[in-house]
């Protein structure tokens, strides 16, 4: 995992004292189809800051892209607001869609035209674009100018799609499950890409995901969001830190250990004897570098050989775990 600051430089387009972006409390209310209605989007407020990578993490039918097509005025809120760069998502419609990028989940693209010649079309609506060679360049996909999007592969389309979304060179990008549907490879290209558009590029990004080890590496800041309201919001790091509970340290020894020992070690909360056959170990501890030398200084003086010791440190999965209940895939 790594250890990421905010680094927010303040854009020079921004407008004093206005995070890239505002949501308060925001409702989106749909029909049930059982009857009846319920909040898709539930009360949510959060900013963005220019600068950052905001990770949006929930399982499916969680609000995400309702939450992001509000931001983007594709979709009207029930109640609440939404601004980008001090822009109201409705009243400023114009002026905001100058500055965004907008990856949709599901794009489709005029099928017969080039990747040149659809970006040159999207560049088109705006009153400045960034040339279509120097978009597909960026993405690697310039030997690939005359080819149409069906001829494209995945992580291709993918990648296709990101830089669609970048043809009026906007101060933000939203990206709506970026990664969904690719290979590991693919995937990690992508990553690569989406950091370069914010490291390089300077643009502030909120993007969409089913995938924790994508929201830790990508964000600055994660928000868990879950049957429309935020369970929380902070950086991977704080998550894990405040919210993902005990590491596991496991472990197999030659013999049973006697039932007083291990609990008695210093920071254990928990044991757990694997009725696997061998005598392996499970023990829950708030600091492993407390509990595994003491450990070993058990072992030696009561007889026993530690094997396969592993520490597993707590993840974001852990953490969408306790604040939600439940694992993110199920
Ligand atoms: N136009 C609509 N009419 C009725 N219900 C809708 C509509 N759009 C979305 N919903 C419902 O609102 C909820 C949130 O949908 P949304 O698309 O925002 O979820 P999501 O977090 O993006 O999910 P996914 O990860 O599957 O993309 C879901 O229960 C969905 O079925
Ligand atoms: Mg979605």
């Amino acid at each position: 995992m790594t250890t990421q600051t905010i680094t927010a430089p303040i854009s020079p387009h921004g407008e004093a004292g206005s995070p890239a972006v505002r949501v308060e409390h925001l409702v989106k209310t749909y029909p049930h189809p059982d009857g009846g209605t319920f909040n898709a989007v539930d009360d949510l407020s959060f900013t963005v800051a220019t600068g950052e990578v905001l990770g949006i993490l929930g399982p499916n039918g969680a609000g995400k892209s309702t939450t992001l097509e509000i931001i983007e005025g594709l979709q009207r809120p029930t109640s609440g607001s939404t601004s980008v760069f001090g822009l109201d998502s409705i009243a400023d419609n114009a002026a905001m869609k100058t500055r965004i990028g907008v990856q949709l989940q599901a794009s489709s693209y005029f099928a017969y035209l080039t990747l040149e010649e659809l970006l040159t079309l999207f560049g088109s609506f705006y009153p400045k674009a960034i040339p279509a060679e120097e978009l597909l360049d960026k993405v690697g996909l310039l030997g690939k100018r005359k080819a149409l999007v069906g001829q494209l592969s995945g992580g291709q389309a993918q990648r296709f799609s990101i830089v669609a979304a970048m043809v009026n060179d906007p101060d933000i990008v939203f990206l709506d499950e970026p990664t969904t549907g690719l290979d590991p490879q693919a995937r990690r290209n992508l990553w690569e890409l989406v950091r370069s558009i914010n490291d390089e590029d300077g643009k502030t990004v909120v993007l969409t995901t089913h995938y924790m080890e994508e929201a830790e590496e990508l964000s600055h800041r994660v928000a868990i969001i879950d049957a429309g309201r935020i369970q929380a919001l902070d950086t991977p790091v704080g998550l894990i830190g405040s919210l993902a509970g005990d590491h596991a340290v496991s472990f197999s020894a030659h013999r049973a250990i006697e039932d007083d020992g291990l609990e008695a070690l210093p920071a254990v909360t928990g044991v757990r004897a694997k009725a696997n056959g061998v005598h392996s170990y499970e023990l829950s501890t708030s600091s492993p570098r407390d509990t595994v030398p003491a450990l070993f200084q058990m072992a030696s003086v009561r007889r026993f050989e530690v094997a396969d010791l592993t520490v597993h440190a707590p993840t974001l999965e852990d953490v969408f775990l306790n604040v939600t209940g439940r694992s993110l895939r199920d």
